[in-house]
């Protein structure tokens, strides 16, 4: 190596060094939002597909009739019972039959009284708008409305949901935050009177 090219060689070395030294004093603030931005666009998309295979939508999204026979409304994504169809009065199923579901697959009347999925979306006076994401892992662990009140009524399954971890859940609440809000006012529970629908006697 000729004594020019070894001291130009050094001086790439040096520049290199010094660039990539200016690069990352220019990146020390930023560095820090723009991973914590990519978290927590990870937890959305881990929440989708948690929300996705677990099958959320069958019974928080309205089934329309279709071509094909009933399909999820996607206009109306995770926003629970429609409030067009109002309350139900319950259905006495008979015999081997024990509970029954609207054409919706968003009511659902049983021992319990009659049950509509809830809406989901973010919402403010209707959907999850108010809720935080405490509120939501409590809801899930106890089976509580809003993590402190009620019981949640069946068929909402959050007896298996609770397994799922802090992580997991907090996936899904931040998923559930990213969808479109949906205006749907859910009907009030009409629970039978042996149901404990207080937070006491847990
Ligand atoms: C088998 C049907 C079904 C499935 C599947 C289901 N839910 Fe529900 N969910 C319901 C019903 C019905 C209610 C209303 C129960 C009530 O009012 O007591 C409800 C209520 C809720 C509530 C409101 C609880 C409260 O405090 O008022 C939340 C939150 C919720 N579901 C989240 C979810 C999430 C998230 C998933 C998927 C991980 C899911 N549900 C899957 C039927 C279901």
């Amino acid at each position: 190596m000729s004594k020019d090219s070894a001291h130009m060689k050094h001086s790439f070395t040096v520049v290199v060094m010094s660039l990539t030294t200016v690069a990352m004093a220019g990146c020390s603030d930023t560095r820090l939002p723009v991973s914590a931005a990519a978290a927590a666009a990870n937890r959305v998309q881990r929440g989708k597909y948690l929300v996705s295979v677990v099958g959320c939508s069958d019974c928080h999204t309205p089934m329309k009739m279709g071509p094909n026979g009933p399909e999820p409304d996607l206009t109306r994504f995770l926003s629970g019972h429609p409030e067009q169809m109002g309350p139900l009065s319950g259905a006495k199923p008979q015999g081997p039959w024990l509970w029954a579901g609207a054409a919706t697959s968003t009511a659902f009347a049983g021992p319990w009284g009659v049950s509509y999925a809830a809406n989901l979306t973010p919402d403010q006076n209707t959907g999850l708008g108010i809720w935080t994401e405490d509120m939501f892992v409590k809801a899930i662990r106890t089976g509580r409305h809003m993590g402190a009140s009620r019981k949640i009524l069946p068929p909402m399954p959050w007896p298996a949901f609770r397994n799922a971890s802090d992580e997991d859940l907090k996936a899904v609440y931040a998923y559930l935050r990213s969808v479109p809000p949906v205006a749907n006012h859910v009907p009030d529970v009409q629970a039978t009177t042996t149901v404990d629908m207080t937070a006491e006697n847990r």
